[in-house]
């Protein structure tokens, strides 16, 4: 029954390619090992031991609590108690313990579309009725959210696969039309940190004054991905129902780890890591831009994304991108191919995500050739 189709597959030796576009893992010549190590080992020491050996399923690290309250929510914008926030096993289990408290088979949820597609399999557990919406160049169209909604999926600040920064005014319309259906809105922001050129924009969940927003943030993107590390903030009532239920599954993400990631957040190598990403990413980003400008490559929307780490590319309509993928892995290339982010029937075949946060700048311009190249030779155009 879970066996689902809609699982990202990515090639467990994606670092041996010479053309990585792959999105969402961590570069290894950017973090900080010898810092995390010292963490790690800061964390096993016996100051700590007595506090990571018990089971402590109805609180969290009260380190890692600490630093997401002071730090990672204010730069959003927000403000939040203890009891307010609850850490998961990435933005992953977050969504899951949302939709799971939120709803049953006699709700409807409302998605962006094109979305996160493990977004879907987690609905499809729920039970829930599942609403795709269409995106316009601003992001999620609000007024197309179907009246029957409870909750909205939504991913503000880079939506998820297109990068689009949803604007100011496109927030607050949202706002108002989840007061108008009475519907909370689940903002998973899984890659903030990874900012654009300018600030990022505060979170949706910074402008709600009714209430109405679960926010999801997550360590993933920012350290790594295996670390299975984020969080949700709610209402005490909300977060106290995701905390039992999570407690039910797994009690609570591995102490350890929790210490370890606190550690390095408080002692300040988080900062440096993020700004030592950020600058990395902004350079990747503008020769991306530029490469695939030369190569007549179509961005989708035509807009550079602001930040993240990623571009949501348009092929020729007759291409399908699975084909395209699978010949460019022999030119030692990845690219995410885009059909499975759409809600089903209707999947465009020739959408692909190439992300940047893990190929080195030398090789992108390269990398995006071979990309052209392959389009041409398959299509006979570009
Ligand atoms: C839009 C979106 N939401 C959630 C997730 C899950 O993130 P995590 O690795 O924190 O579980 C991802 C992962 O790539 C994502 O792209």
């Amino acid at each position: 029954r879970f066996s689902i189709e809609n699982w990202p597959s990515k090639p467990q030796n994606w670092s041996s390619f010479q053309y990585p576009f792959i999105y969402g893992q961590t570069d290894q010549s950017l973090f900080d090992h010898s810092n995390w190590r010292q963490c790690a080992l800061m964390a096993l020491g016996a100051k700590d031991f007595s506090s990571l050996t018990s089971d402590y399923y109805d609180q969290d690290d009260t380190e890692l609590i600490e630093f997401i309250l002071r730090h990672s929510l204010p730069r959003r914008g927000i403000t939040a108690s203890t009891d307010q926030v609850l850490v998961t096993m990435g933005a992953q289990n977050a969504l899951w313990l949302a939709a799971q408290v939120l709803l049953n088979q006699r709700r409807t949820a409302a998605i962006e579309n094109p979305s996160y597609p493990p977004l879907r399999d987690i609905l499809e557990q729920s039970r829930c009725h599942v609403a795709p919406v269409n995106l316009d160049e601003y992001g999620l169209i609000p007024d197309q959210i179907p009246k029957e909604t409870s909750v909205i999926f939504a991913t503000p600040s880079h939506q998820c696969p297109t990068t689009i920064t949803m604007p100011l005014e496109r927030r607050q319309q949202l706002l108002e039309i989840a007061s108008n259906l009475d519907a909370l809105i689940v903002e998973d922001d899984y890659e903030f940190e990874i900012s654009s050129k300018k600030s990022a924009s505060p979170a949706l969940k910074s402008l709600d004054s009714e209430g109405r927003v679960i926010y999801v943030g997550s360590f993933s993107k920012s350290l790594f991905p295996g670390l299975r590390l984020g969080y949700l903030v709610g209402s005490k009532p909300f977060i106290s129902e995701a905390r039992a239920l999570r407690a039910s599954v797994l009690r609570h993400p591995p102490g350890h780890i929790q210490r370890t990631a606190a550690h390095f957040l408080r002692l300040g190598h988080y900062d440096a890591l993020i700004n030592r990403m950020a600058k990395q990413y902004s350079i990747r980003r503008s020769i991306m831009a530029t490469s695939i400008k030369k190569y007549h490559l179509e961005i989708a929307g035509n807009t550079s994304p602001q930040g993240g780490s990623s571009f949501w590319m348009k092929a020729p309509k007759k291409l399908d991108t699975d084909i395209l993928a699978s010949r460019l892995i022999k030119n030692g290339v990845l690219i995410e191919p885009g059909k499975n982010f759409f809600a089903p029937p209707d999947q465009p075949e020739n959408y692909f995500r190439l992300a940047f946060s893990s190929i080195n700048e030398e090789k992108i311009e390269n990398g995006i050739r071979i990309v052209a190249e392959n389009i041409i030779k398959l299509t006979g155009s570009n």
